[in-house]
């Protein structure tokens, strides 16, 4: 597996970094076919991208060709703190000009078996990048979160067998609090041309170590199933994660 490691002192660090790459992601799938079709993770860590995506960026990207879909949600309505779409929605499609259109989301309030069958099919019909590979389509950006359990997007480790299903998207449930999700699976993530890993926190670093050293059994941990088809892979990380790497 072959990766970039990209460490920063500080999570406002990373995030800044991360935030002129995106704009440089952006800028280079709208000049080569007028559109970026991205993949936003959810949880905490995003936060403070979004923000300053939407202090510092709302008039340096072209928010109009970028189509948002998420890699997972919880299955609640999207006013519910729980949900990626509506925290995504607080701290940053709420201070761009981004059409409607645009967003993708999972409608977490739906039955999950259902929507995970529409969600997959409607990645299959939006996502038009002609380069489909293991008949997945092709996202441009992958942004994803790891758990301090090693899960990412919502598959965990108990439901890691999900990884190699063979939908776009599954019906997982949190191991501890049984909230029900909807994520996407190995499949669609590897295919992405551009993976990006956003992972803060000491909390973070046990598993993180045992996936970047390849220390034994680190291939139970969903997170490290990331492994481009044909893409690339980064990890935006801050020092306290990166601890011993
Ligand atoms: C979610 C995420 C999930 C997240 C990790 C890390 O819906 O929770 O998509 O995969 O990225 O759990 O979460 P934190 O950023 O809150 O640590």
């Amino acid at each position: 597996m072959s990766y970039k490691l990209k460490i920063f002192e500080t999570p406002e660090e990373v995030a800044k970094a991360f935030a002129e790459d995106i704009k440089e992601t952006v800028e280079k799938n709208i000049s080569e076919k007028g559109e970026c079709n991205i993949s936003l993770s959810g949880g905490s860590t995003p936060k403070l991208l979004f923000d300053i995506l939407a202090k510092e960026y709302s008039d340096k990207i072209n928010w109009k060709n970028i189509n948002f879909f998420w890699g997972d949600e919880r299955c609640v309505p999207p006013n519910d703190n729980e949900s990626n779409y509506g925290m995504t929605k607080k701290h940053l499609f709420d201070f761009i000009n981004l059409p409607e259109e645009n967003v993708y989301r999972v409608k977490g309030e739906d039955e999950p078996e259902k929507e995970a069958l529409r969600y997959g099919e409607l990645i299959k019909t939006k996502i038009k990048t002609g380069i489909e590979v293991n008949n997945f389509p092709v996202f441009d950006l992958m942004i994803l979160g790891m758990g301090d359990d090693g899960h990412t997007a919502s598959i965990f480790p108990d439901i890691i067998e999900l990884w190699d299903s063979q939908n776009i998207c599954e019906v997982a449930e949190h191991p501890v609090t049984n909230q029900k999700r909807i994520t996407v699976t190995g499949g669609i993530i590897n295919n992405s041309k551009k993976i990006v890993f956003l992972i803060t926190g000491k909390n973070k670093n046990y598993v993180l170590k045992k996936i970047i050293n390849k220390e034994e059994d680190y291939l139970k941990y969903p997170a490290a199933l990331v492994q481009p088809v044909s893409g690339e892979l980064f990890f935006y990380i801050d020092k306290n994660a990166a601890i011993n790497l």
